[in-house]
Formats: C-alpha cells, structure tokens, sequence
C-alpha cells in the first residue's frame, strides 16, 4: 500500500469489471489514475464511486480502437501530468462465434479493440518512458490465447498480446521500462455473466480453484506488475485462472 504515491497512471477499460477494480487497486496504492472507457457514462459513475475513496482520478472518453481518438487523449494526459508511468492495457470484447461461421465485423472489431488498440497506446507513451527512462507496461491477455472454442478472433488477439509484450519487453528494458502481462482464466464480469451455464461449469471443473475468479485478485497480480516490486521482471505473462487448465 502507498507504493505508487506519485506515480501517473492510465487504465483503458476501466468503466467496469477487471479495469474498475485495477484502478481502484492502484488508487489505494496511491497513484493518480487516468481511466478511459468508450462508456462515458458509466465511467463517470464509476470515478465517482472510486473518488470517494481515491480523489486522485480522472474519467476520460476513449476509444482505444480508433487511433485519432488514442493520439488525442494522450496528449490530453501529457498536456494535464507531464508524464504517464504506468499504462494498462486492458479494455477488451468478444463476438464469439465458431470460425466457420465468423463475419469480418466479427474478427475485425476484436483485433481492432483488443491487439491494435495496443499498437496505439503503447506508441503513445513509449517514446516518452524511454526519455523519462521509467515505465510499466502491463498488458490483459487471456487464457484464450491458447485458443479456445468459438474464440477465434479472440484467441488470435490475446495471442498477439503476448507476442508485442515480449517484444516491448525486449525492445525498452535497456531504458528501465518493463513490459508484462496477465492471462485471466474465468473471471466474474459482465463479459462472463452471459455464457451458458454449461460453459460456466466445464471451466469452473477445469479450475482447480474449483470457482471463477473475482477481477480484484486480477487487479493485485497487475499492481504488483505495475509497481517496483516486480523491477526485475519483463517479459512475462502471469496467468491468473485458479490453476485453469488448459485443453
Ligand atoms: P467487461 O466487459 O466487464 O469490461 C470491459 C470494459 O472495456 C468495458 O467497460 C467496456 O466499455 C470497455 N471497452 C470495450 N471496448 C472499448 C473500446 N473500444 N475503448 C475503450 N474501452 C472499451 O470485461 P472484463 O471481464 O472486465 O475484461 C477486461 C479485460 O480482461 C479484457 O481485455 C478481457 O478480454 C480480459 N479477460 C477477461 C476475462 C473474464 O473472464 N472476464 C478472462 C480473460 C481475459
């Protein structure tokens, strides 16, 4: 607690679920949190039920998929702090559907806003950590990386995660910059509320946890990532899943 006082920090995705709580967790650990979420509306709701306890954050609108929008609020952000420090990558959506059958729109928009929303961030705030010779960079990834029934479009994305965060990792560690990233299994969200019970119980029998997880034991693994404590740690992805195994 209070490890990141002074530090500035951006969480996309943040209106709800893992992102409301990982903003939340580093508001307690005394950052100043930029959120950003494409919902406006329920964003500023949630800034203000995290300011109660927090003060330190700022709602911003935000679609991490469409790069004007990205270049502009960044700027915004270096215009308002000077500086960014740490940056979660962790707005994300499915449109599952077997590949078979899968449209263009469908595959299009995930990689749009999972994978290329991460070629936008992360060109904003790299070559500033490079000067400034500090960041965190922690990416949301997924236990569907390793591909998973219906997830094609989804699968593929949070693969690429893993690909462009070991390749960050590699590319800025020379400047003290780490790049890592988290794989949820099952996780106790609006994205998970309306699978069929059927698939909800197939992957809690597959977690040895035996239960889905709570987006605030996602958020502490990413604090820990995202703060001093994990200094020596680029380059990896922690999977947090209850021991999920993988099929
Ligand atoms: P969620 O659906 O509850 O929240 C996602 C948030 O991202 C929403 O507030 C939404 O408005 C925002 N968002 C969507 N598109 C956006 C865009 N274009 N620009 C800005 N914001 C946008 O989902 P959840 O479960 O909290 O997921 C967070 C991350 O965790 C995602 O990357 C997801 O893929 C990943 N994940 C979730 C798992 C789960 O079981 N819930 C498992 C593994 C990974």
């Amino acid at each position: 607690m209070g490890n990141l006082v002074g530090k500035i920090a951006v969480v996309t995705g943040a209106a709800q679920g893992i992102g409301e709580k990982i903003a939340a967790r580093l508001l307690d650990d005394g950052a100043t949190v930029v959120i950003l979420d494409v919902n406006f509306e329920k964003l500023e709701r949630t800034a203000s039920v995290l300011g109660d306890s927090g003060e330190n954050v700022y709602p911003m609108k935000c679609n991490v998929a469409d790069s004007e929008d990205v270049s502009k609020t960044f700027s915004a952000i270096y215009g308002k702090f000077g500086k960014v420090d740490i940056l979660i990558n962790n707005a994300g959506i499915t449109r599952d559907s077997f590949f078979h059958k899968m449209t263009p729109e469908q595959w299009h928009s995930v990689l749009d806003v999972n994978l290329n929303s991460m070629f936008y961030t992360c060109q904003a705030v790299i070559p500033h950590m490079r000067t400034q010779q500090y960041g965190k960079i922690v990416n949301v990834s997924s236990s569907s990386s390793w591909g998973n029934l219906g997830q094609g479009n989804y699968s593929a994305s949070k693969a690429g995660v893993l690909g462009l965060t070991r390749t960050l990792a590699k590319e800025n560690g020379s400047k003290q910059i780490t790049v890592n990233a988290v794989a949820p299994g099952q996780i106790n969200t609006d994205m998970t509320k309306d699978l069929p019970d059927d698939v909800k119980k197939m992957a809690t029998m597959l977690t040895p946890a035996g239960r889905m997880g709570d987006p605030a034991e996602v958020a502490s693994v990413v604090a820990f990532l995202a703060s001093d404590d994990s200094s020596f740690v680029n380059g990896e992805c922690i999977s947090v899943s209850g021991g999920f195994l993988i099929v």
